[in-house]
């Protein structure tokens, strides 16, 4: 770390300098959570990030979960040159798309068809808009705590304040955001995250309506909570005795799960599955993938799916590089990034009891989520949404985050961490030996009460 006074100095001043041209100084909403403030930063190599002060970090936020192959990768910035010089957009077809879409092919057995967009965000609506022609209903189910992008379809019920959960039987669609088109809310149920009871009372009080059950096969963003055993079983039944589809939104599981994603990793088969950030490695590139008869109403053009950047051949380009990296990772991927994260918890849950801070490590491993027990609050995993919203210290988790950033590591504001094929057992090593004063400092200026 940067040992003058103030080791953040220059990002303070470009943080200052942004907030007079870009809106609120950052260019989506989370980067402000970033204390004591959103970072600048220059470049990065592998598992290693550097900000404007000189301070290196090694990383575990990895670009939202983008980065899979680590910071600039070695080949990356050849194959986005390569195509660079022939060009980045035509706004039509090359035979990269092709490529491309057999790789996906070959790696998801349920991507009989695909179609690219640049955001997941834009593929999610696309994914409902879809499952509402398909079956000709209008309601969508989701479960409390899973986000499926920002826009007015993908943040009904996302993470309500305890005040206004609802009822454990009815939860609330309330959207987080100011000026959603209030009747989309009534274009959805939601639905207890690992509770396959009231999973199946929920649909059979919507019995002939609903289009489509989306959820994230692993909640990576809520606690990283993983399906309780038979629950994806449980959804695909119910969607296939309902006639209606089943949506896995693998934006953060796909690629990091293995080649086929969440849905290989647990055994599940969805008729779609929505597909960002390690497609691309960090390139606004995304996919929709899935049953080649619930793409007909798009192959008709019954459904409008479009855009203008669509497809373009220079994202192809990073994401062909992408996928050949993960077929090349073989079948043994993820077993790897799993046992290194493991040890990372494991790490982290010895320093926690050395030093007294009630931090519980929560996930598969390749990635999990730090959880910070509040005091009093009852032990074991977290399954559900409120119970995380019951048990889960955000104020005191911000602050040790906060001292791990100033030691050189860095995991994400909210509490994920990730690994990606740049990690190795040494950077696990290091990672720890830099927590030892982040943990004591935050000890010390943070008692259990
Ligand atoms: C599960 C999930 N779905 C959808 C999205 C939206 O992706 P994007 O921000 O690329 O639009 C995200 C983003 O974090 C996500 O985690």
């Amino acid at each position: 770390m940067n040992d003058s006074v103030d080791p953040f100095e220059k990002s303070r001043a470009l943080f200052e300098r942004s907030q007079q041209a870009v809106a609120g100084g950052v260019n989506s909403g989370i980067r402000k959570m970033e204390a004591p403030v959103p970072l600048f930063f220059s470049h990065g190599k592998g598992s290693r990030l550097f900000d404007v002060d000189g301070n290196e970090y090694i990383d575990f936020q990895i670009g939202q979960g983008a980065i899979l192959y680590g910071h600039a990768p070695e080949g990356m910035a050849d194959a986005l040159a390569a195509q660079a010089r022939l060009g980045v957009h035509w706004a039509a077809q090359s035979e990269l798309e092709c490529e491309v879409a057999e790789r996906l092919q070959k790696m998801i057995p349920s991507a009989e068809r695909v179609r690219f967009n640049s955001s997941a965000t834009e593929v999610v609506t696309a994914a409902f808009r879809i499952a509402r022609a398909h079956t000709g209903r209008k309601l969508i189910l989701k479960f409390e705590g899973h986000y499926h992008g920002w826009a007015d379809e993908g943040l009904v019920g996302f993470a309500p304040p305890a005040d206004r959960w609802g009822t454990e039987d009815e939860p609330t669609r309330l959207h987080p955001s100011a000026g959603v088109i209030e009747s989309v809310l009534g274009q959805f149920v939601v639905a207890r995250w690992n509770d396959i009871g009231h999973l199946r009372r929920r649909v059979a009080q919507y019995r002939g309506q609903i289009a489509a059950i989306v959820c994230e096969p692993c909640c990576c963003n809520t606690s990283c909570m993983e399906p309780e055993p038979g629950l994806l079983a449980a959804i695909r039944e119910l969607c296939d005795a309902e006639g209606a589809l089943m949506i896995a939104d693998e934006t953060i599981t796909g690629f990091r799960f293995g080649a086929a994603g969440a849905q290989g990793y647990y055994g599940v088969d969805p008729d779609l599955t929505v597909l960002g950030k390690a497609i691309g490695g960090g390139v606004p590139f995304a996919a929709l993938a899935g049953r080649a008869a619930v793409f007909e109403s798009v192959i008709s053009g019954k459904v409008v799916h479009a855009g203008t950047l669509n497809g373009n051949p220079l994202c192809l380009a990073a994401s062909r590089w992408c996928l050949d990296r993960v077929l090349s990772a073989g079948p043994l991927h993820p077993a790897p990034l799993n046992l290194l994260g493991r040890s990372l918890m494991n790490g982290l849950s010895e320093l926690a009891a050395r030093y007294g801070v009630p931090l519980r490590p929560q996930g598969p491993g390749l990635v999990f989520h730090s959880t910070m027990l509040k005091q009093d609050a009852p032990e074991g995993p977290i399954l559900a949404y409120r119970e995380y919203a019951r048990r889960h210290d955000a104020p005191r988790w911000a602050h040790l985050r906060r001292c791990l950033l100033e030691r050189g590591v860095r995991a994400i504001e909210r509490g994920l961490w990730f690994m990606s094929f740049a990690h190795t057992e040494e950077d696990i090593v290091e990672t720890l030996h830099r927590a030892e004063p982040a943990f004591a400092k935050h000890a010390a200026e943070w008692p259990l009460l």
